[in-house]
């Protein structure tokens, strides 16, 4: 989908399939809007009059064959208070509007950008919620059933009389991207394990490179890895006959001497537990465990296509993680790259495992800061439900812009404590730690874990166990937390839509 800023002095005259028009609760049209309704002999103003629509937040209402307009069809579409508005509010109400449009015969669809928006949701960003959330609901999982076609035929969205702004053109490119990249991030993850294997991960991020002439990928198989004495990551794929793979994805987008942020995303292409097998029921959702490694590739995309000032690096580890005689054992030992011993004391506990060497592999790039993002703990949906990733951090100016990112976005995320007496919880009598804890709190004890490996650098943890897939009911990948990440990357940027 391509979106672009128009100005016209006459909007009924405007051409194009749908024509969307935002109306607050007041129900009071704009001039703009006034000279559709003057076009077509006040049959906008009939239906404002009627309880067909209210102008409730999200509430669209689509009326077709309306005199005097070049228009196939109008939406209006509800933002409900004005004064009530917030980020929040707004895109669940994009997410309704995406719904009804896209559906929509024809491949034009315009929303009118002149009505004024209050200071808490300046109009650039939501211009820019406008164009992600509609670009992300183009989007049909149709990879494995061909006979689903996508019906969606939208390939131009115009946002129509908004001001002609830098930041405003900004915002809609921005939100197409971003949209985009969260689409990648969703067929990653929707993508069966017998498809999307840690090979396929590295295909993706090889793509990237081709695609971007600002990206760099390099790709380290098993060989290499035990050259750098990776062994806790070369522990979880042991069992598999998919060889692991650690992936790095280098966007060279600002000054060479400039250093990089680094994003680091969990790549189990599946997770059966290994020998602590898993229970049958819902094993089929472990496809989706490499869902941090598709948030990285998907925001990598989104960020180049945005061709942001700034250098960032994906790094990938990511294997497969299945019993056989070859798996690792509860109560193997292995020696991380770092030189610490690890007690495998419950192979399901692989996350942590393959994280650990990657984050410090990663010190090799005196990062500015690192971000890992990993469906890492069923407890983190415990904690939390499907609404908010779990954030742990050594840095608080870190875990404070993220957290703004999340909100700034409707992606959200809270934070939870990375005290030292969670630390004490994994002590073992065999290793330098255990890689489970007992005493509950497995989120924040998994994060201790983590936190043993990135003393060099600030560095935050996203616990997305809960938000990756499965929101609001649903059987997909959500893309999350893409529009979190792109978020604090624009913001890093200093190039957000304000
Ligand atoms: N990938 C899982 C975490 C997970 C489980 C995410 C369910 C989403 C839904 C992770 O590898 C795992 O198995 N974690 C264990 C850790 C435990 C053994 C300490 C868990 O959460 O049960
Ligand atoms: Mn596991
Ligand atoms: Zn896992």
């Amino acid at each position: 989908m391509r979106a672009t800023l128009k100005s016209t002095t006459d909007l009924a005259t405007f051409a194009c399939d749908t024509l969307v028009i935002p109306v607050y609760e007041d129900l009071k049209l704009n001039s703009d809007s006034r000279a559709i309704d003057k076009a077509s002999q006040k049959q906008l103003a009939k239906i404002l009059a009627s309880d067909d629509f209210n102008g409730h937040s999200g509430e669209t209402v689509t009326l077709r064959g309306i005199a005097g307009t070049a228009a196939n069809r109008i939406v209006l579409w509800g933002l409900g208070d004005k004064d009530k508005l917030s980020r929040q509010a707004l895109v669940k109400a994009c997410d309704s509007l995406a719904k009804a449009v896209t559906g929509l015969p024809g491949k034009h669809c315009a929303v009118l950008g002149s009505l004024k928006t209050i200071k808490a949701v300046p109009t650039s960003w939501a211009l820019q919620q406008i164009a992600a959330r509609i670009a992300r609901t183009t989007y049909l999982y149709t990879t494995t059933k061909p006979s689903k076609k996508n019906p969606v035929t939208l390939a131009r969205l115009s946002i129509v009389n908004a001001d002609s702004t830098a930041a405003n053109r900004q915002a809609i490119t921005q939100g197409v991207a971003i949209g985009q990249g969260i689409n990648i991030a969703r067929e990653l993850g929707n993508l069966p394990g017998n498809i999307c294997t840690p090979k396929y991960l590295s295909s993706q991020a090889r793509k990237l490179a081709r695609q971007h002439t600002a990206i760099k990928t390099t790709v380290l198989g098993e060989k290499q890895m035990q050259a750098l004495s990776m062994d806790s990551l070369l522990s979880v794929g042991h069992g598999s006959v998919e060889e692991s793979q650690l992936m790095v994805i280098n966007y060279q987008g600002g000054k060479k001497s400039q250093k990089p942020h680094v994003l680091v995303g969990k790549g189990i292409t599946f997770d059966s537990g290994g020998i602590s097998l898993k229970p049958g029921a819902r094993m089929d959702e472990m496809k989706f465990d490499m869902c941090g490694a598709a948030s990285v590739i998907g925001t990598l995309s989104a960020i180049a296509e945005m061709k942001l000032p700034l250098n960032v690096i994906g790094v990938i580890p990511a294997a497969e993680n299945m019993p056989s005689s070859r798996a690792t054992k509860p109560g193997d030992v292995v020696t991380s790259m770092s030189g610490k011993t690890i007690e495998v004391l419950n192979t399901d506990a692989e996350g942590r495992l393959v994280l650990c060497d990657a984050l410090t592999y990663v010190e090799r790039f005196k990062p500015e800061s690192v971000v890992d993002i990993a469906t890492l703990t069923g407890a983190c949906i415990m904690a939390l439900g499907h609404h908010a990733s779990g954030l742990l951090s050594n840095d608080d100016d870190l875990a404070n812009s993220l957290l703004a990112a999340g909100t700034d976005s409707a992606d959200r995320a809270w934070q939870l404590p990375l005290w030292d007496v969670y630390k004490k919880q994994l002590s073992s009598p065999f290793a330098d730690l255990g890689n489970i804890a007992a005493g509950g709190a497995g989120t924040i004890t998994a994060a201790c874990f983590l936190s043993e490996f990135t003393e060099k650098y600030r560095w935050a943890h996203l616990d997305i166990a809960g938000t990756a897939w499965g929101q609001a009911g649903g059987k997909g990948a959500s893309g999350r937390p893409v529009g979190l990440l792109c978020q604090y990357l624009i913001s890093l940027a200093g190039k957000a839509a304000v």
